[in-house]
């Protein structure tokens, strides 16, 4: 089967896209990072993809309308995962790649997610609110914000001693799960959205 053609776009870390990347050699998914795209020059996640000699590519943000589109489209790219990009798409974009576009969020989404609602925040609120569980959610990006459908979830317990960075952690590690586990289902064409829902197909004998 053909390998689909892969854009990660990232603002920080990249542990994300490290998985990615992980389970892309390991031969996990049928799929090859075209390219790391960032709006943060000086994001680590662009150092991880220059060690696996990927295509590592700075936007400035105030560019991302003008210059990110055609980039992709330079580069044939049939899939966009985001992870942990904290810009938002242009509805241009959004259109153009319709079910195609993946995002990994750390809450249970409709839960502490929207506008405002990323990294530390997201699990601040968790916190506040006194919720018992909590957890990572994979969607598709549609032109809301966190709205998307959704793919995959999995919930994390919250304890009473919980602080924002060991729920991030707790939280971090399933999204380290589900973030290869969506990019294969798509990559293998397993995912089907029938208005608000995700039908994941069975693997074919
Ligand atoms: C993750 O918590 C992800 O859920 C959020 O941003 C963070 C990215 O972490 N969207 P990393 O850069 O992949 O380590």
């Amino acid at each position: 089967m053909r390998k689909v053609r892969i854009a990660v776009l990232v603002s920080g870390g990249g542990t994300n896209l490290q998985t990615l990347i992980d389970a892309i050699e390991k031969g996990d998914i049928n799929g090859r990072i075209e390219a790391v795209i960032s709006d943060h020059e000086g994001a680590y996640a662009l150092e991880r993809a220059k060690k696996h000699n990927i295509k590592a590519v700075y936007i400035n943000r105030n560019q991302l309308s003008e210059n990110l589109l055609p980039e992709l489209q330079k580069l044939n790219i049939e899939l966009i995962v985001l992870a942990g990009f904290l810009s938002i798409l242009d509805r241009e974009l959004v259109k153009a790649y319709e079910g195609r576009i993946i995002n990994i969020h750390p809450s249970l989404i409709p839960s502490f997610c929207g506008k405002g609602f990323y990294g530390e925040k997201v699990h601040k609120a968790a916190l506040d609110y006194g919720v018992k569980v909590s957890g990572a959610t994979v969607h598709f990006v549609d032109e809301g914000t966190d709205s998307g459908p959704i793919i995959l979830q999995e919930s994390v317990p919250v304890y009473i001693e919980d602080t924002i960075e060991t729920l991030a952690a707790r939280v971090l590690q399933v999204e380290h799960k589900l973030l290869p586990a969506a990019v294969g289902l798509f990559c293998e064409g397993r995912l089907c959205i029938v208005g608000r829902k995700v039908n994941i197909l069975k693997k074919e004998v």
